[in-house]
C-alpha cells in the first residue's frame, strides 16, 4: 500500500486542486500520482505486489480458476476504479487473476487528472474499471471487491477448487439454491430430488434452478448465453 500523501512536496501535502473549467468537487493532481506510480514501477517503497507464492503441490487445473501465467515481460496492469470504467465481470477477474503485476489506483474526490491515465499507458496496461451503475466515495472499497474476486481465482487459494466451477457466474448463469441438514426445518422440507442420490436428476435439476433463477433475476445474463452450450433440456425451461 502506497500513500500518496508521501509524494508531495509541499507542506500540506495537497493531494487535490480546484477543476479547471469550474465545476463541484476536486480533482487529484498529477504529480504525487506519478511520482507514486514512478516508485512502484521501480520497485520502490511502493513495489508492485507480485503474485503470492503458494506452498504445498501444483493445485489441479479447475475451469473457472485463473490457468497459467501471463507472458514473461508484459507491462503491469493499473487498474484505475472509476464509475466511468468497464464494469468488472467474472470475466475480468478470471482474466486479471493470470496477469503477474497488478496495480490499483485508487482515487478520491472527482478523480484524477486525465493526464496521469495518459501518461500511464506508457508503462501500464491501464484498465479503468467500475464495480456497477452507482457511486462509491472513492476507490478503495472497489479494489477491495476487485482484490477479492481476483485473489480467489489464483491457484491454491481457493482450499476446494471444485466449489469455483459450481458458484454464480463460473459459467453465465446464477447458481442453484442450496440445502443441508436438516432434510425437514420449520416445516419445510429439502426438495426431495436432493436426497434421491440419483445423480443425473440432481443435475437436471440443479441446472433448471439455475436458468429459472437466472431468467427471474438477470434476464440480461439469459440474452448474453451462448446458445450453443444449451442442450435441449435448458431450451425446455
Ligand atoms: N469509484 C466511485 N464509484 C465507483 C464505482 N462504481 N466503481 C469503481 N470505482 C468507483
Amino acid at each position: 500500500m502506497t500513500d500518496l500523501r508521501g509524494f508531495t512536496t509541499d507542506r500540506h501535502r495537497t493531494v487535490d486542486d480546484t477543476p479547471y473549467g469550474g465545476g463541484a468537487g476536486m480533482v487529484m493532481k498529477p504529480e504525487p500520482w506519478a511520482a507514486a506510480l514512478g516508485a512502484v514501477l521501480e520497485g520502490g517503497p511502493a513495489a508492485a505486489v507480485g503474485r503470492p507464492a503458494v506452498a504445498g503441490p501444483a493445485p489441479a487445473a479447475v475451469p473457472g480458476a485463473a490457468t497459467g501465467p501471463s507472458a514473461p515481460g508484459e507491462r503491469p496492469v493499473l487498474v484505475v476504479p472509476s464509475p466511468a470504467g468497464e464494469v468488472f465481470t467474472q470475466a475480468t477477474a478470471r482474466e486479471l487473476a493470470l496477469r503477474e503485476h497488478l496495480v490499483f489506483a485508487c482515487g478520491r474526490y472527482e478523480g484524477i487528472d486525465e493526464r496521469v491515465v495518459d501518461w500511464s499507458r506508457e508503462h501500464f496496461e491501464v484498465r479503468p474499471m467500475s464495480l456497477g451503475d452507482y457511486v462509491l466515495n472513492g476507490g478503495e472499497v472497489a479494489v477491495l471487491a476487485m482484490v477479492e474476486a481476483i485473489g480467489r481465482l489464483v491457484p491454491g487459494v481457493v482450499g476446494n477448487p471444485a466449489s469455483l466451477v459450481e458458484e454464480s457466474h463460473a459459467d453465465g448463469l446464477l447458481e442453484y439454491p442450496v440445502y443441508t441438514k436438516p432434510a425437514l426445518w420449520r416445516d419445510r422440507p429439502v426438495p426431495e430430488v436432493l436426497l434421491s442420490g440419483h445423480h443425473g436428476r440432481i443435475a437436471r435439476w440443479r441446472r433448471d434452478r439455475q436458468l429459472q433463477r437466472t431468467a427471474a433475476r438477470r434476464p440480461d445474463l439469459v440474452a448474453s448465453l451462448d446458445p450453443a452450450r444449451l442442450d435441449r433440456a435448458d431450451r425446455a425451461v
